[in-house]
């Protein structure tokens, strides 16, 4: 078993671990964000570099550090390795410019975009970010097209992570659309047009990270954080029926796969559990999600609402402390 440390923490992880596997063993603020790649999806990661992280030391046996950062999610721990992530001021710089990367073609929609409020690239964004870019150019501009007949693909919004596509090859049989053209010029299709009809397709909204993929029955109806997440099941011949409703009052807007933390989806729900099933009757609800990714859409939830009434008479507090004492200095005549 193989020992690494990330950020001064030590684990033992079985051997063949990733150390982006091996830092969500240990939890917390150390997990490098992750946007290509996917636990549940075979081969996936490797295309994106937001998981970048500095090798200080190589393994017991040969401790020389490596030269540039490496992609955590593709590079396997070795014994005695030390890993910087947040403890690395110009890992997080080289990271940032990653974002930029990535948004150079990424229209600034988040105003109109369904994925607002739960969108990977937003949070990347914000935590990973800088505030500025220095791109000048004009960005990609696409024709939205549908993928099928319940699927609406934004190519310009597309970040390339090949997640889609995986989960085409992987999950449904007869796939039809993959990653046309190289570099600057790729783009997502369904080569001739082709809809993408499997019974399993509508998962590729699920692992899409940003607002390239949405869901046609839910487009506009509503952002995110005003629609309440329920756990619910049914009886389904197809899936198994696991799946997460989103409520505004009685009505049932859109049904999504049931995600971990890590925003990866826990059980994969067919085409009919996802479109055609949008009433309360239709399924068996088991109580409000806990939505354990840090975002906007867990910002003003309903399970934590006595929380955050308690965190925010706190954060007065501190602030009214604060306020009284930049009072008092200035009324001190001596303060200068
Ligand atoms: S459409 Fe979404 S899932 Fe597919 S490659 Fe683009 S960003 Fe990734
Ligand atoms: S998550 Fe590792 S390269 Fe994308």
């Amino acid at each position: 078993m193989p020992k690494v440390t990330i950020d001064g923490q030590t684990i033992e992880v079985p051997n063949g671990t990733t150390i982006l596997e091996a830092a969500r063993m240990i939890g917390g603020k150390s997990v490098p964000p992750a946007m290509c790649y996917y636990s549940k999806l075979k081969e996936t990661g490797g295309y994106c570099r937001t998981c970048i992280v500095n090798v200080s030391k190589g393994s017991e046996k040969d401790p020389r550090p490596m030269p540039k950062p490496v992609p955590s999610c593709r590079t396997t721990v070795m014994d005695g390795m030390e890993v910087q992530n947040l403890t690395s001021p110009a890992l997080l710089e080289a990271r940032a410019g990653v974002v930029e990367f990535l948004l150079l073609n990424h229209p600034l929609d988040c105003p109109i975009c369904d994925q607002a409020g739960e969108c990977h690239l937003q949070d990347l964004g914000y935590e990973n970010g800088k505030s500025k870019t220095r791109y000048e150019f004009a960005r990609r501009e696409f024709e939205p097209i549908d993928i099928g007949e319940k699927i609406k693909l934004h190519m310009k919004r597309c970040i390339h992570c090949f997640r889609c596509v995986k989960l085409a090859d992987q999950l449904t049989p007869n796939r039809y659309q993959g990653m046309l053209n190289r570099g600057d010029h790729s783009e997502i299709s369904t080569y001739i047009q082709h809809a993408v009809d499997n019974e399993f397709s509508g998962n590729m909204i699920d692992v899409c990270p940003v607002g390239a993929l949405t869901d046609k029955t839910f487009r506009f109806k509503s952002r995110v954080w005003f629609v309440k997440p329920e756990d619910a099941h049914r009886k389904c011949p197809t899936c198994a029926g696991k799946a997460r409703i989103w409520l505004k009052g009685e009505e049932v807007l859109r049904v999504t796969g049931r995600k971990d933390k890590y925003g990866e989806v826990i059980d994969w729900i067919c085409n009919e559990c996802r479109f055609d099933k949008k009433k309360t009757s239709d399924w068996v609800i088991e109580g409000p999600t806990h939505i354990d990714h840090h975002s906007v859409i867990s910002m003003n939830h309903y399970e934590t609402l006595v929380d955050l009434k308690h965190e925010t008479d706190n954060h007065r507090k501190q602030l009214t402390n604060k306020k009284v004492n930049l009072g008092q200095g200035a009324l001190d005549p001596n303060n200068s």
